[in-house]
């Protein structure tokens, strides 16, 4: 199936999270903190930490870990979070 991975067309396999997915490409960071710009990207895996964060189909906060990606799926990095803090 095919997804779009800020802005490139990218080939994912069915049940793949979007970690997974930005793993497998190399890439280990998707999203940088609020102050200071740090990267973040997946911390503990088991979606209780709230680094993964990325946007997908437009909604913001999505935990990359636990979203299971779908055929024409649109991820975009992010930064900071929209979540109360
Ligand atoms: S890596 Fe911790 S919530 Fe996704």
């Amino acid at each position: 199936m095919n997804v779009l991975v800020d802005g490139a067309r990218v080939q994912a396999r069915p049940g793949q999270t979007v970690a997974g997915l930005l793993l497998s490409r190399g890439q280990v960071s998707w999203r940088s903190t609020r102050r200071g710009g740090r990267p973040r990207g997946v911390f503990c895996g088991i979606g209780v930490c709230f680094d993964c964060l990325v946007v997908v189909n437009g909604i913001a906060d999505v935990r990359a870990c636990q979203r299971v990606l779908e055929d024409g799926d649109e991820v975009r990095t992010q930064r900071g979070a929209e979540l109360p803090s």
